[in-house]
């Protein structure tokens, strides 16, 4: 038994800037996933520095929200059966050199730091992540 439920998933700069966005949306509905809310913005790096906070204490924090917020991104929230889950094991490891054929990252991911697209870990992280882009 599953249920329904909702992540966030951000295709980060490095693919945004190749114009793989409309690819990998592709690859998340032939998945099975629902684009349910979607949009193209540009982040501040303090926007960044929040979204990531978890990560602050890490050597690669200001590289990382640096990076987040060098161009656009598209933010979208994907539903799905175990959408968690399943969002992680299409997107692949976080280094795409460690990534598993057909995953997303493995396909398009150029290095650990540009690694194409973000997934929440849990589901209590996807609904802060959500509702950090999405507050209505
Ligand atoms: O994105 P994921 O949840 O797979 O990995 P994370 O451990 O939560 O790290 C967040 C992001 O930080 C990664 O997606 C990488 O872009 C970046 N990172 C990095 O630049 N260098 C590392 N050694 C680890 C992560
Ligand atoms: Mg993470």
């Amino acid at each position: 038994m599953s249920d329904k439920e909702q992540t966030l998933s951000i295709i980060k700069p490095d693919a945004v800037e190749r114009n793989l966005d409309n690819e990998i949306k592709e690859i998340f509905k032939n998945n099975g996933f629902q684009i349910v809310k979607e949009k193209k913005i540009q982040i501040e790096k303090s926007e960044a520095e929040k979204f990531y906070n978890v990560h602050q204490t890490k050597p690669f924090y200001n590289d990382l929200c640096a990076y987040l917020s060098s161009g656009p991104i598209v933010v979208m929230v994907l539903e799905k059966e175990n959408a968690v889950l399943a969002n992680r094991e299409l997107m692949g490891a976080t280094n795409p050199n460690d990534a598993q054929e057909g995953t997303i990252r493995k396909k398009y991911g150029i290095s650990i730091d540009k690694n194409s697209v973000h997934g929440s870990d849990s589901l209590e992280n996807a609904k802060i992540e959500i509702n950090f882009f999405f507050k209505d």
